[in-house]
């Protein structure tokens, strides 16, 4: 088994990996990643293999410093503001790329953008740190399946792909990062995530616009795909379940767990993939079901995962 214990020693042997263009699996404070040197193609081109993932889907550069953005991304005042305010955390931007570094289009997918973003966890900082060097990372699991919040996710889906998972404990927010495109003049939401858009939306004093179904605003390629497909069919806004499904409750409507008795959406998002996994591995019912999710703050996020997770072809 892969996994270590996330120690100096360990974050020290994991950096070496990075620059010796191995892929190592860390911890952030939203799922973990998959992370390899972004400037070395032949390292990231591991990670397209071990997940599965297709190429043309872009992968986030994880920063442990605002001066590495210099490097390959255009920024201005609001760029700036906006990695004032909700960095380190799960706020990525997507941002011109400055100059043509070669060795960054396999990460960027050749696209003319770069994803950034500063993860608040001290393991993925010290371990980007000690890298020295972007690290890119999309989340530690085989595509089409369930992001990790565990160093034993990670191991379930990646283990015999990876040499090494850092173990940093459970995800604390639990859910991807927000993307928002700050290409152009308008703001636009590629993903919901760990931080609403409410709060974007606010700070900046203008809305955010969505993405979703608009045919005029940019779109994020890894979104339009199916994804976070479990293995049993799942069904949303359940009040009442079948015999066959596994229930998975919010607030007052309970299940065989409950994502917060509470209704608290921290709380519910911090555990959303972890009962998925939960979900999935039990062998009684044949079936999912999850009890609505109010759509406003990060209930977006859930209703964005949950949503793709019920998706039928
Ligand atoms: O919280 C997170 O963001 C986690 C942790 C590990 O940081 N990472 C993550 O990466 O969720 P991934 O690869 O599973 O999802 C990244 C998403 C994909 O849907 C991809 O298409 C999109 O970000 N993306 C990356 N770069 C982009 C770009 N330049 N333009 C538009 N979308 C981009
Ligand atoms: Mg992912």
């Amino acid at each position: 088994m892969p996994i270590f214990d996330a120690t100096d020693e360990n974050i020290a042997k994991a950096a070496r990996l990075i620059q010796a263009g191995e892929i190592v699996a860390f911890p952030t404070e939203t799922v973990y990643g998959l992370g390899a040197d972004a400037y070395n193609p032949a390292a990231v081109a591991k990670i397209f293999e071990a997940k599965n993932r297709p190429t043309f889907n872009p992968l986030i550069s994880h920063i442990a410093d605002v001066d590495f953005l210099k490097d390959y991304a255009e920024t201005d005042t609001r760029v700036k503001a906006l990695a004032k305010k909700f960095w380190p955390g799960p706020l990525t931007m997507v941002l011109k790329r400055k100059q043509f570094v070669e060795s960054l289009d396999l990460a960027c997918a050749g696209l003319p953008t770069v994803s950034v973003r500063m993860p608040n966890h001290p393991v993925a900082l010290e371990l980007i740190r000690k890298s020295a060097t972007p690290i890119v990372a999309p989340s530690a699991n085989r595509s089409q399946s369930i992001s990790p919040t565990t160093a034993e996710h990670v191991d379930h889906s990646l283990g015999d792909r990876v040499p090494m998972i850092l173990n940093g404990g459970s995800c604390g927010v639990g859910v991807e990062s927000t993307i928002i495109d700050l290409t152009s003049k308008d703001i636009v939401l590629l993903r919901a995530g760990g931080i609403p858009m409410e709060e974007i939306a606010e700070f900046l004093g203008e809305p955010v616009l969505i993405s979703g179904g608009n045919p005029n605003l940019p779109t994020s390629p890894g979104q339009m795909l199916k994804h976070y497909a479990p293995k049993y069919e799942t069904r949303i806004n359940v009040t009442e379940p079948t015999d066959d499904e596994f229930m998975i409750g919010f607030g007052d409507i309970d299940g065989h767990l409950n994502l917060s008795k509470s209704g608290d959406l921290r709380e519910a998002t911090a555990n959303l993939f972890a009962f998925m996994h939960k979900a999935e591995e039990q062998t009684k019912y044949t079936k999912i079901a999850i009890a609505p999710i109010p759509m406003s703050g990060l209930g977006r996020a859930i209703n964005d995962r949950i949503k793709r997770a019920s998706y039928k072809d």
